[in-house]
C-alpha cells in the first residue's frame, strides 16, 4: 500500500461530520458490560449486539469507521453474513484492535504496559486480508501518587511507536491511544501536564521508529478534572486546556485527533468535543470521536438483550451516532 493511501483512509475517517464506533471490546470487557443489562456474554449475544449497530441505517451517514475485536472481524451474522461485510455495506471502514491488553509493569506496582509486539507483524498481514484497514492499541498511564512514573511513560510510549510502524508497514493506518485515566481526585491542572507530558513522550518516539504521521491517527483522552476531584472543571475550561495541550505537543502533520470517551456522560462527551469545534481561529488537524462507551450506552440499554428491541436500540445509535457527528463540526445543540 503507498502511502497516499494511508493518508486517504486516515482523512476518510476524519471526514466532515464523521467519527469512529470503537466497538473493540475485549471479551472481559464485553461481560461487563452485558453484565449491566444482565444479559450473558455469549458468542451469539455478542454478535447479535453488534449486528444491530452495524446494520442501523444511516449510521454511516455519521460514522466513517468501526473498531473491531478479533472475534468480530471473523464472525458471521445470524443471516451467514460476515459482520466485516456488513460494515463495509453501510459504507463504514472496517478496522482491528491489535493490542493484547495492558499487563502490570515490572518494577512499577500500579502500573501497566501494553502487550502484543511479539508475532504483531503476522497478525496485522491477516487482518489486513480479513478487510481491516485500520488498527488501534492503546496504552495506559494512571495518574497517582508519583505517577504516571517515567518508566511507564517511556515504556508505552515505545510499544505504541513500534506498533504504529509495523501497522504502516502492513498498510493499515495506526490509531496510537495513550488514555490518561480519568481515575482519581487530581484536579484538571494534573491532567493537563500529564497529558502533554505523555504526547511529549509518544510523538519524540513516533519519530524515533520513523512512524508517517501523515498516516497516523491520535486517539487521546480529553483533559478534564479527575473522576472523584471535588471541583469538576466546565465545558469551555475543558475544551480550552484541551486545545492548549494538544497544540503543544501534536504536530500539524497528524491529520485527526479521534478522542476517546473514557467513562465520561455520553451528554459530557459530546458537549466537551461540540465547544473544542466550536473554539474561535483554526486548528492543523480535524478533531473528531472514536467513541465506545459514548456511542454504545444508549443503545445497549435499550436493546437489552431483546430482539424485540432491535429497533430502539438501533434508534438510540442513531441518535448518539448523529449528536457526535453534529459536535465534529461544532453544530451540537443539545
Ligand atoms: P471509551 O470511549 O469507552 O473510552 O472507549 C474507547 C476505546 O476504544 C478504549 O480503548
Amino acid at each position: 500500500m503507498s502511502s497516499a493511501a494511508l493518508a486517504d483512509t486516515a482523512k476518510a475517517l476524519v471526514a466532515d461530520g464523521k467519527g469512529i464506533l470503537a466497538a473493540d471490546e475485549s471479551s472481559p470487557t464485553i461481560k461487563k458490560r452485558f453484565d449491566s443489562i444482565k444479559i450473558a456474554s455469549t458468542e451469539e449475544n455478542r454478535r447479535d449486539y453488534r449486528d444491530m449497530l452495524f446494520t442501523t441505517r444511516d449510521a454511516g451517514k455519521y460514522i466513517s469507521g468501526v473498531i473491531l475485536y478479533d472475534e468480530t472481524l471473523r464472525q458471521k451474522a445470524a443471516d451467514g453474513t460476515p459482520l466485516v461485510k456488513k460494515v463495509v455495506k453501510a459504507g463504514m471502514i472496517p478496522g482491528i484492535k491489535v493490542d493484547m491488553g495492558a499487563k502490570p509493569l515490572a518494577g512499577h506496582p500500579g502500573e501497566t504496559v501494553t502487550e502484543g509486539l511479539d508475532g504483531l507483524r503476522a497478525r496485522l498481514e491477516e487482518y489486513a486480508d480479513l478487510g481491516a484497514r485500520f488498527t488501534k492499541w492503546r496504552g495506559v498511564y494512571r495518574i497517582g501518587d508519583a505517577m504516571p512514573s517515567p518508566g511507564c511513560v517511556t515504556a508505552n510510549a515505545h510499544a505504541l511507536a513500534r506498533y504504529a510502524a509495523l501497522a504502516q508497514e502492513a498498510g493499515l493506518v495506526p490509531i496510537v491511544e495513550p488514555e490518561v485515566l480519568m481515575d482519581g481526585d487530581h484536579d484538571i491542572d494534573v491532567c493537563e501536564e500529564v497529558t502533554e507530558e505523555v504526547l511529549r513522550s509518544l510523538f519524540s518516539e513516533l519519530v524515533l521508529q520513523n512512524v508517517w504521521l501523515e498516516g497516523t491517527l491520535l486517539k487521546p483522552n480529553m483533559v478534564i478534572s479527575g473522576q472523584d476531584c471535588p471541583h469538576q472543571a466546565g465545558v469551555q475550561e475543558v475544551a480550552e486546556r484541551t486545545l492548549r495541550c494538544l497544540k503543544r505537543a501534536v504536530p500539524a502533520a497528524v491529520p485527526g485527533i479521534v478522542f476517546l470517551s473514557g467513562g465520561q456522560s455520553d451528554q459530557l462527551a459530546t458537549e466537551h468535543l461540540n465547544a473544542m469545534n466550536k473554539q474561535p481561529g483554526t486548528l492543523p488537524w480535524k478533531l473528531s470521536f472514536s467513541y465506545g462507551r459514548a456511542l454504545q450506552a444508549a443503545p445497549l440499554k435499550a436493546w437489552a438483550g431483546k430482539p424485540a428491541n432491535l429497533d430502539k436500540g438501533q434508534a438510540a445509535f442513531l441518535k448518539r451516532a448523529r449528536d457526535n457527528g453534529a459536535a465534529t463540526t461544532g453544530s451540537y445543540a443539545a
